[in-house]
């Protein structure tokens, strides 16, 4: 798909979502997005506070991977607000790693149970396809129970654990899991 918007979607409690890249504009609603979920879970790679771009960084690295055709970075917006964000890209540069891509998700609080993770994923899904991507592989706290249960219920498969792969600062641990999907 050639625009900068995926899709318009009616969620359960109603609301309209809508599904785009972000723009060079959006760096601050960017990183308002991964500050405030960074502080509303345990599961994702940053403490919080942790997440330190500036605006200006923030600007580059979206018209970066804006420019990059092996990126799908999206936002869901409702009313204008940041609400989500699906990050998907190829795992690295090399011949021999370009059938493999990465994705990772986010959705504010607030939103969790609408359905937003699930649009996001199939996004994500539907772009590697046309792609033409063999797997799309991601990495879940093991204890992750939601974000688990939509991976596997969307065909992802468990291949590993990472055994103490995340020490919070309170000096706990906890595994991950790492997930495939076929996509061929
Ligand atoms: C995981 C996450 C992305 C799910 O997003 P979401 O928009 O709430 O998910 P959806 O509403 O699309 O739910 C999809 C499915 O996930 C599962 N799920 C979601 N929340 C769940 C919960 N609290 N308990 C159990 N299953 C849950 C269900 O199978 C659900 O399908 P159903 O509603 O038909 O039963 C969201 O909770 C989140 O951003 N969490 C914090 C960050 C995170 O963990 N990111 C993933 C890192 S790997």
């Amino acid at each position: 798909m050639d625009c900068d918007c995926f899709g318009n979607f009616t969620l359960k409690n109603g609301a309209a979502l809508v599904v785009r890249k972000p723009g060079a504009d959006d760096a601050g609603r960017m990183i308002g997005l991964m500050a405030a979920v960074d502080a509303q879970t345990r599961f994702l790679a940053r403490e919080p506070g942790e997440f330190d771009y500036t605006e200006e960084q923030e600007r580059e690295l979206i018209l970066k991977r804006s420019g990059d055709p092996f990126s799908h970075w999206v936002v869901g917006t409702i009313d204008g607000r940041f609400v989500a964000g699906c990050d998907t890209r190829r795992v690295r540069a090399r011949k021999r790693f370009a059938h493999r891509a990465s994705l990772g998700i986010l959705v504010l609080k607030d939103y969790w149970r609408l359905g937003i993770g699930r649009i996001l994923i199939r996004d994500s899904i539907r772009w590697c396809r046309e792609m033409g991507f063999e797997q799309l592989e991601l990495d879940v706290v093991a204890n992750n129970h939601a974000a688990l249960s939509l991976y596997l219920s969307e065909g992802f498969e468990i291949t590993g654990r990472n055994i103490n792969a995340l020490k919070y600062r309170d000096g706990s641990y906890a595994d991950e899991y790492v997930m495939r999907l076929p996509l061929t």
